[in-house]
Order: C-alpha cells, then sequence, then structure tokens
C-alpha cells in the first residue's frame, strides 16, 4: 500500500515516517521548498526524540521520500491531509491551508481515501468531501485525528491508546484498517465513527484535558492561601481510578500549540451550532489569566523589585522535551519581566532556535549553572528533566541571592530549603532555606 501524506509539520512528519516505519511506502509532500530539501538532505526540522533515528532508517531502505510535487500522490491509496489550522483572530480554526491543499490534490486522488488528520471544526470533513465533488473529485474522504503529544509524538504514534477512524464507505473503513494493521498486535481499540463523531471526540478530548490542567491550577491557588499542597491533593485524587493521575501537575498554565487553538476553537464552533460551552470558555478564560499571577507570585517573591535584578530562567518552551515556543508561558513571563526592568539569562536545554530568534535581545546560556551564575533570582518555567536532576548546593554557590521560584513545582520542597533556598512554587507552602 502507498501512502501520502500532505504537511510535514509536528503531525505530518511524524505521520509519515511511522507509516514508513509500519513497512508501507510513503511519501510526504510540502509546499515548502527549504524543508522538503532539508527533508532529502536528512534534515529533521523538529526536536522529537526518536524521530531521526526512524527518519533516516526509512529513507534509507527506500521506503520514504519527500517532495514538493503534488502530483506525487497520483498511486497513492491513502492521502493524509496533515496540514497547519491555526486560530485565527476570533478563535476560529483557518481552514485555508486544508481546503488549498485538497483543491490541489483533486485532480489526482479519484481513487484514493482521503483523510484529514489536522484539527478540524466538526463538518469540516463533510464540506471538504463536497468541496472535491464540485471539482469532480470522487476520493473517499476519511477523518482520523491524531493523539500526539509532543515529545512524545513517536511513542503517542506506535502505542495510541485508541484509533478513531471517521467513515462514510466500506471502502475507507477497510484501507484505513489496513494502514493500522501493524498495531493490531497491541490490541489498540479502533473506533469507527461517523465523521462528525470523529472530528468533536477530537477537540473534546484535548479541551478536556485543557480543562483538567487548569482546574488542578485553580486548586493550586486554593492551596496557596489555605496551606494544602498541591502536589499531594494531585496524588490523592489521581489515585482515584475515575479521576487518573496525569494531567494534574500544576503549572504555569498550559501553552503549545493545539490546547489554546482547540479551546478556542471548540468555543468558537459550538456557539455556531447555538451551543455555549461555559467550562471551556472559563477554562480560557482562567488559563489565560495564569501568566499575569506567574508575574506577580515572582515580582512578590522579589520583594516587588527587580529594576536591575539579574534573573536566570531555566526553560522557555511549552514544556519539556520539545523546542516548541508556540504560546509558551515563558512569552509573557519573561516579556513582563523585562518590562520590570529585569535582567534576564536564558538556559533551554532544547537549544531551541525559535527561543533564541524569540529572545533575540536576552542572553543564552549554554549550561543551567552558568545561567545561574549571580543570579538574583532564579525561575524554572519547564520541567525539563535534566532540571530534576540540578545539583542544588552547586547552584547555591553560583548564585547571587539564594532564591528559587520553581513554577513546575520539580523539587521536594526540604530538598531546596536544604540546599540553601529560600524556595517557593505553585500551590505548596513558602520554604525558608535552611541556614547553611
Ligand atoms: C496535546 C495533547 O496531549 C495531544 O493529545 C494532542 O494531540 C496535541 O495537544 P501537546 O500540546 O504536545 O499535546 O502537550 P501536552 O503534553 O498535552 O501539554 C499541553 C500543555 O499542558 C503544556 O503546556 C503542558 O506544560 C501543560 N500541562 C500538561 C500541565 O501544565 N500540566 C500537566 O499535568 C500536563
Amino acid at each position: 500500500m502507498k501512502i501520502a501524506v500532505i504537511g510535514t509539520g509536528y503531525v505530518g512528519l511524524v505521520s509519515g515516517v511511522c507509516f514508513a516505519e509500519f513497512g508501507f511506502n510513503v511519501v510526504c509532500v510540502d509546499n515548502n521548498v527549504a524543508k522538503i530539501a532539508n527533508l532529502q538532505k536528512g534534515l529533521v526540522p523538529i526536536y522529537e526524540p526518536g524521530l531521526d533515528v526512524l527518519m533516516a532508517k526509512n529513507v534509507q531502505v527506500g521506503r520514504l521520500t519527500f517532495s514538493t510535487d503534488v502530483k506525487s500522490v497520483k498511486d497513492a491509496d491513502i492521502v493524509f491531509i496533515a496540514v497547519g489550522t491555526p486560530s485565527q483572530s476570533d478563535g476560529s480554526a483557518d481552514l485555508s491551508y486544508v481546503y488549498q491543499a485538497c483543491g490541489e490534490l483533486a485532480p489526482y486522488i479519484d481513487d484514493a481515501v482521503l483523510v484529514i488528520k489536522s484539527t478540524v471544526p466538526v463538518g469540516t470533513t463533510r464540506a471538504v468531501k463536497e468541496f472535491l465533488r464540485n471539482k469532480s473529485c470522487r476520493a473517499d474522504v476519511a477523518f482520523n485525528p491524531e493523539f500526539l503529544k509532543e515529545g512524545a509524538a513517536v511513542d503517542d504514534f506506535m502505542r495510541p491508546d485508541r484509533i478513531i477512524l471517521g467513515v462514510e464507505s466500506e471502502k475507507a473503513k477497510t484501507t484505513l484498517s489496513r494502514a493500522y494493521r501493524p498495531l493490531y498486535a497491541f490490541n489498540i481499540p479502533i473506533l469507527f465513527t461517523s465523521l462528525e463523531t470523529a472530528e468533536l471526540s477530537k477537540y473534546a478530548s484535548n479541551a478536556f484535558l485543557a480543562m483538567k490542567v487548569t482546574f488542578i491550577n485553580e486548586i493550586a491557588n486554593l492551596c496557596e492561601s489555605c496551606g494544602a499542597d498541591v502536589n499531594e491533593v494531585a496524588n490523592a485524587m489521581g489515585l482515584d481510578k475515575r479521576i487518573g493521575d496525569q494531567f494534574l501537575q500544576a503549572g504555569p498554565g498550559y501553552g503549545g500549540s493545539c490546547f489554546p487553538k482547540d479551546t478556542r476553537a471548540l468555543k468558537d464552533f459550538s456557539e455556531k451550532f447555538g451551543v455555549c460551552l461555559p467550562l471551556v470558555s472559563e477554562t480560557i478564560k482562567s488559563n489565560d489569566g495564569r501568566r499575569a499571577k506567574m508575574v506577580k507570585k515572582i515580582l512578590a517573591a522579589c520583594g516587588d523589585n527587580i529594576k536591575g535584578k539579574n534573573i536566570a530562567i531555566l526553560g522557555v518552551t511549552f514544556k519539556a522535551n520539545t523546542d516548541d515556543m508556540r504560546d509558551s508561558p515563558s512569552l509573557d513571563i519573561v516579556d513582563a519581566l523585562i518590562k520590570g526592568g529585569a535582567c534576564a539569562t536564558i538556559y533551554d536545554p532544547s537549544f531551541s532556535d525559535q527561543a533564541k530568534q524569540i529572545f533575540r535581545d536576552i542572553k543564552f546560556s549554554e549550561k543551567a549553572y552558568d545561567c545561574c551564575d549571580g543570579a538574583d533570582a532564579t525561575i524554572i518555567l519547564t520541567d525539563w528533566p535534566e532540571f530534576k536532576a540540578l545539583n542544588l548546593r552547586e547552584l547555591r554557590r553560583r548564585v547571587k541571592n539564594p532564591l528559587l521560584i520553581d513554577l513546575r513545582n520539580i523539587y521536594p520542597l526540604s530538598e531546596a530549603a536544604a540546599a540553601g533556598f529560600n524556595y517557593y512554587s505553585v500551590g505548596r507552602p513558602f520554604q525558608k532555606a535552611e541556614s547553611a
């Protein structure tokens, strides 16, 4: 079977490489000439653990190719659409890239199954089918959402919790079943649903996860006032199988290219269907307000005076194990600190080019310890594994003032204080430095 994937971003490239790893012949198509040229040279444009090795292997055995020519989909059995559906200013999803791709593909996919993998509002897949029929294209159309977490996308593709296939024909059902057959050995549930059910399942899943994170962040606010420990509350909640222990880590609020976009799009299109989703609206509002709340916490910890202060910032990507800065909490938090007159130094383990471009006026260190040299305050914004392994006593020796503000609750309270830090975190009591 031959598979084509349109779009070589976080979803398209991972999907293309993994389908090739399943043993299929795959062509990844993108209209970005430079990106395709780099891919053909073996350069992976995204930070995704394990992707480079898999990509090189499948290119080497001839199962995976890259092209800018949309005609390269001609003999494909399945054509996946994995282009961006970014938020527009009113929160709605921008579908122009989806329709542009489908318009270009129409003349070549009559005998294929066109599968939308991009996250699209309910009704889009059916509208795309209509759009193709109006162009005399008889391709079957289906929807297959992705549930790939950045930084774990290869694993999430290879071992998904479920596969959702919105299909309307036996051909689409059998063809897509063949595409995911390599997963049968792992008894992964495959759900066949209507197009609309598949589309909404994606938004509902992401919005629920965003709401769960926002819930624990609000509980963290309460913990700070009533003296409870949010990590312990989260643990106590998560032991209830009906709640589950994931996505209960309090922090600076969610970011990335999905939760913010998908919650806003869900709010938008549900209202267009005449239905309000107050929980989703409140989730968006609560999360949007959290960054300012984090800035206030930092300022308070710094005695409400950061002018001229040296502030070390550990981690600026929206979460660990990615180089992605899209809608990262650091964008607002670092911006506020600079505006307040602080002198920031950043260390990020991904060495993200996006970060260096965005914070081009800020010094970047190559090592966490160097970043903290002479710091009046040290802030942890992202929960990179390497930060959990930092030698806090060494860090104490490097800073000028032993003030550690950990927005990811990486350390046990006692550990930071024992290392000599005045330790602030999220939803947990302040810990005064133990005297040396
Ligand atoms: C998410 C969904 O998990 C994935 O299924 C979907 O396909 C794409 O969107 P992603 O955005 O890559 O994946 O990251 P995720 O790991 O879900 O985290 C999203 C945000 O929530 C990040 O900002 C993260 O820092 C935050 N988060 C997550 C928390 O603050 N606490 C948590 O416990 C979990």
